[in-house]
C-alpha cells in the first residue's frame, strides 16, 4: 500500500458507506440495514444490503461485497488509489505526495504522461475539426448524420493534411520525443524523419471506462485504405481490455449492453438513444471483454454486421459471453449492413422493435447451421438433424435440453421422441464423457461438497470468525484457547490475525477496517462475504452457548489434528505428547465453554 494505513482508515471512516452508496443507489431502510436492488446484477427483488454498523455492503444474490473503497472500485471501475482519492476529496482530507518506489514512479509516471499526451492530442484534433481546415471533415461527419452534441460527446476530431502537424504542436507545448514516440501518435525513423501517424482523417478518441483518452482511431473520409487506422498498443492501451463506449454505457443501468462492431455503430446508437451500446472495435471479442461486461450486466444483445463475417463473429462471441455468465441474444440488422445504417434507414423505433425480437442465441446457432443444408433433400435433412442433435448436447441439464429439443422438434416438424432419442444416442455414442457423464459428475461433485469434511471445517471457521466480529466479547471467551493459527484456511487465518490484532489494540473489531487491509477487490469481496456469513437462526441463550462451544471445539480439534499429522511426519515426539494432551482436554474445554 502506498499510503499509510492510518490515513486510509481515516478516509474510510470519514465516508459513511450509507451516504456514499446512497448517492448511487436508492437505499431503503429495513431494520438495522439498508436494502436495494443490486447495482451489480440484474434483479427485481432487493438482495443488496448495506450495513451501517459494519460499514459494509454485501449482495446475497451475486456475492458482491466490501467496504466503501470496494464499492467505488466495483461501481466506477476505479483502482484502489483512484477510489481513495475520490473519497479523500469527498471528505475533504488532503492526501500527501506519494512516496513511490523508483520503479513504481517510472511506470505510473509514464502512464500518466501518456494519458496527458493523448488528452492534448484529442483537444488538438477537436480544435482542428472546428477550424477552417477541418471543414471537409466536419462536412463528412454531418453527412453521416452526426449532430454537434454527438460530436462533442465523443470528442471527434480531425487530423490535418500536414505530415507532422500534431508532432509540432505537442513538441511545442513541451512533450519530449521519446514520450511522443511511445504514445504511438508519432513515428520516428532515421531515414524518413518524424511523421504523425494520422493525417487527413476524422479522428475517434478511444476512452477507457473512466473517460480518459487512451488511443485513437482515424477514418479516411470516403473511400481509401486502410479505412480505419488505429493507435498501436501502448502502456495505456490494451485492445483486448477496452470497449468503446463503455465509459457512457456503464452508467446506464438498463440491465443489458448492446454489443456492436464499430465506432460508427456505437455513436449512431448512442445518438438514437441507445446509450448502452459498446464495441470491441475490429479486434475480436475476448474473454477479458466479456468479464468487463459481466461487472455491469448479465445480458448482452449482439448487434453485429449482418454479413457473413458478422455472423461468424457472433457465433464466436456467444460461448465467450456464456463462459462469463452472460446470456446473449442476437439482433438482426437485415437487410441493412450494420446498426448505423439500420438506424439511418429505419429510425430508433424500428431498431427498438428489432431489440424486442432479439433471438435466443441457441436458436440463432441452429438457424446458421441450417443454412448449410437443403431440407428438401432427405439425406441432407438427416445430416442436419444429426448436427442439430449435437448442438443440443451443449445443455447438460436434462430439463433444459428437453425444452430446447421440444422447441426444435416443433419448428422442424419432427416428433419430440425421435429427436430426443437421437440426442441421447449421440450423447452416448459420440461424447460419452459429455452429457451423461457431465450430469453424473456434477451430482457427484455436489454430494462430495455437501459431505466433504473440509467444507464443514471451513464453515465452522467462518462461523467462528463471524461470531467474533459480531460479538467482540467472544474474544474474551476464546482467550488462551483459539489463536489465529487455529484457522487452517489460509485466507481466514489472515483475516483472523488482523481481527485478533485489532481486538488486542482497541477492544473492538471493525469489519470495514479489516477489509481496508486488503488491496485487491477480490480479497475485499471475499472478506465481506466472510463477515456476512449468516449466523444460525436466533436461539435462546443456552442453545447459543452450546453452538458456540461446538464451533470452538471443532475448530480447535481440526487444528490439533493438523498439528498432530505434522508432528508425526517430523517424528517430533515431544510435540506429539503436548498435542495429545490437548486433544484429551477437548471434552473439558467444551464443558468449560458450555457449563451446566
Ligand atoms: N476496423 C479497423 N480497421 C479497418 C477496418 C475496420 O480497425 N481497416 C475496425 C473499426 O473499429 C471499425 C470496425 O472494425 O469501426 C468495423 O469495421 P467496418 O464494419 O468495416 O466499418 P464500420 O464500423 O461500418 O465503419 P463505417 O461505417 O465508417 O464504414
Ligand atoms: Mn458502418
Amino acid at each position: 500500500m502506498y499510503y499509510p494505513e492510518e490515513l486510509v482508515e481515516e478516509i474510510r471512516s470519514r465516508n459513511n458507506i450509507v451516504d456514499v452508496i446512497g448517492s448511487y443507489v436508492r437505499l431503503q431502510k429495513k431494520g438495522s440495514n439498508y436494502m436495494a436492488c443490486c447495482p451489480f446484477h440484474n434483479e427485481n427483488t432487493p438482495s443488496f444490503s448495506v450495513n451501517p454498523s459494519k460499514q459494509m455492503y454485501y449482495c446475497f444474490g451475486c456475492g458482491a461485497g466490501g467496504n466503501v473503497f470496494t464499492f467505488l472500485m466495483q461501481y466506477e471501475s476505479y483502482s484502489f488509489i483512484e477510489a481513495l482519492r475520490a473519497l479523500a476529496e469527498r471528505a475533504g482530507v488532503a492526501l500527501p505526495e506519494l512516496e513511490y518506489s523508483e520503479e513504481a514512479k517510472r511506470t505510473a509516471d509514464l502512464k500518466s504522461r501518456l494519458l496527458a499526451v493523448n488528452r492534448d492530442a484529442a483537444k488538438y484534433y477537436f480544435y482542428q475539426l472546428k477550424s477552417e481546415r477541418g471543414k471537409a471533415a466536419l462536412e463528412y461527419l454531418k453527412n453521416r448524420a452526426l449532430t454537434d452534441d454527438t460530436i462533442r460527446a465523443f470528442g471527434l476530431g480531425y487530423s490535418t493534411k500536414y505530415a507532422d502537424d500534431l508532432y509540432k504542436y505537442l513538441k511545442n507545448i513541451g512533450y519530449e520525443d521519446e514520450l511522443l514516440r511511445q504514445s504511438g501518435l508519432v513515428t520516428m525513423e532515421e531515414a524518413k524523419g518524424v511523421y504523425d501517424k494520422f493525417w487527413n482523417r476524422v479522428m475517434f478518441p478511444i476512452m477507457d471506462a473512466n473517460s480518459r483518452v487512451i488511443a485513437f482511431g482515424g477514418r479516411v473520409m470516403g473511400e481509401g485504405t486502410p479505412k480505419y487506422l488505429n493507435s498501436p498498443e501502448t502502456p495505456v492501451f490494451e485492445k483486448s481490455r477496452n470497449l468503446y463506449g463503455l465509459n457512457i454505457a456503464k452508467g446506464q443501468r438498463k440491465g443489458f449492453f448492446l454489443l456492436c462492431e464499430g465506432y460508427m455503430d456505437v455513436i449512431s446508437l448512442h445518438q438514437a438513444g441507445f446509450t448502452n451500446a459498446v464495441a470491441s472495435l475490429g479486434t475480436s471479442f475476448t474473454a477479458q471483454h466479456a468479464r468487463m461486461m459481466a461487472r455491469y450486466v448479465k445480458e448482452v444483445l449482439l448487434t453485429y454486421d449482418s454479413d457473413g463475417a458478422g455472423v461468424k463473429a457472433a457465433l464466436r462471441a456467444i460461448p465467450i459471453l456464456k463462459e462469463a455468465g452472460i446470456s446473449a441474444r442476437i439482433v438482426s440488422m437485415k437487410p441493412y449492413k450494420d446498426p448505423d445504417e439500420f438506424i439511418k434507414a429505419c429510425g430508433p423505433e424500428e431498431y427498438q422493435k428489432r431489440l424486442d425480437h432479439a433471438q435466443n442465441s441457441f436458436f440463432f446457432e441452429v438457424e446458421v447451421l441450417q443454412q448449410d443444408y437443403n431440407l428438401g433433400d432427405p439425406e441432407q435433412k438427416t445430416r442436419f438433424f444429426n448436427e442439430m442433435a449435437k448442438l443440443l448436447l451443449q445443455f447438460p441439464e436434462e430439463l433444459e435440453r428437453n425444452n430446447y429439443t421440444e422447441a426444435l422438434a416443433q419448428k422442424y416438424m419432427i416428433s419430440f421422441d425421435s429427436l430426443r432419442k437421437l440426442v441421447n444416442r449421440l450423447g452416448v455414442q459420440l461424447e460419452p464423457s459429455r452429457v451423461a457423464a457431465q450430469t453424473v459428475e456434477r451430482e457427484r461433485e455436489e454430494g462430495r461438497r455437501r459431505s466433504r469434511p473440509e467444507e464443514g471445517m471451513k464453515k465452522s471457521q467462518r462461523l467462528l470468525l463471524t461470531r467474533l466480529i459480531e460479538e467482540p466479547q467472544a474474544f474474551e471467551r476464546v482467550k488462551g484457547i483459539i489463536t489465529p493459527e487455529d484457522f487452517t484456511e489460509e485466507f481466514y487465518r489472515e483475516v483472523a490475525a488482523l481481527a485478533f490484532e485489532e481486538y488486542g489494540k482497541t477492544g473492538n473489531v471493525n469489519p470495514a477496517r479489516i477489509i481496508n487491509r486488503f488491496e485487491s477487490r477480490e480479497q475485499q469481496t471475499e472478506a465481506a462475504e466472510l463477515f456476512s456469513t449468516q449466523l444460525p437462526a436466533p436461539m435462546d441463550e443456552a442453545q447459543r452457548r452450546r453452538e458456540f462451544a461446538d464451533t470452538v471445539v471443532r475448530v480447535k480439534q481440526n487444528s490439533l489434528q493438523i498439528q498432530y499429522e505434522k508432528a508425526v511426519e517430523q517424528n517430533d515426539f515431544t510435540a506429539l505428547q503436548g498435542i495429545m494432551e490437548k486433544q484429551k482436554g477437548l471434552g473439558k474445554l467444551h464443558s468449560s465453554l458450555n457449563p451446566g
